[in-house]
């Protein structure tokens, strides 16, 4: 997917202000972090039921067992990091085309790999959605938003955890 910067949706104009204690300049570019992060989750999400999906051979039992608690985990995710942008007082991303756009990850292969290249391309987008995650913390930080600090450490465990159990059905 696109990797350049892609303009977010204008903030909406809220018919009251927002007074709490985050300035619009902080919200507006933790807003666009979590906006990718959206992105990201979703994008991983579908290759994740794509390939819960379309898994074979003989380790098709298990992956499709682990793909479903996968899928099932970021499907559920996606809604609080969208309504923690909502809180901020932005537009959360809900389209094809703007999280193909957002995203950090490549759009699920459309001839399914085998299951071990399955594996591969699920740690590489659990990395990529760390990184995502990880890159917005400084601006949570810097603005003192506990409660994205907090969503980005649940989503940064997540991720970790998920990357290193797909990891090892790689290892001997
Ligand atoms: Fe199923």
């Amino acid at each position: 997917m696109a990797k350049s910067k892609t303009k977010m949706a204008p903030a909406a104009t809220p018919q009251v202000g927002i007074h709490i204690g985050i300035s619009e300049k902080d919200r507006s570019a933790i807003s666009e972090g979590l906006a990718r992060l959206l992105a990201d989750t979703y994008t991983l999400y579908l290759t994740t039921h794509n390939f819960h999906w379309n898994v074979t051979g003989p380790m098709f039992n298990s992956l499709h067992a682990m793909f479903m608690a996968q899928y099932t985990e970021l499907w559920n995710a996606v809604d609080p990091i969208a309504e923690r942008i909502r809180s901020l007082g932005h537009v959360a991303p809900g389209s094809y085309a703007q999280f193909g756009a957002l995203t950090s990850l490549k759009d699920a292969p459309a001839v399914p790999p085998n299951a071990l290249d399955m594996v591969r391309v699920l740690v590489e987008g659990h990395e990529a959605v760390a990184r995502t995650a990880r890159s917005i913390f400084p601006l949570a930080d810097k603005a003192s938003d506990e409660p994205t600090a907090d969503l980005l450490t649940q989503r940064l465990t997540v991720h970790e955890q998920a990357a290193w159990m797909l990891r090892a059905n790689l290892e001997a």
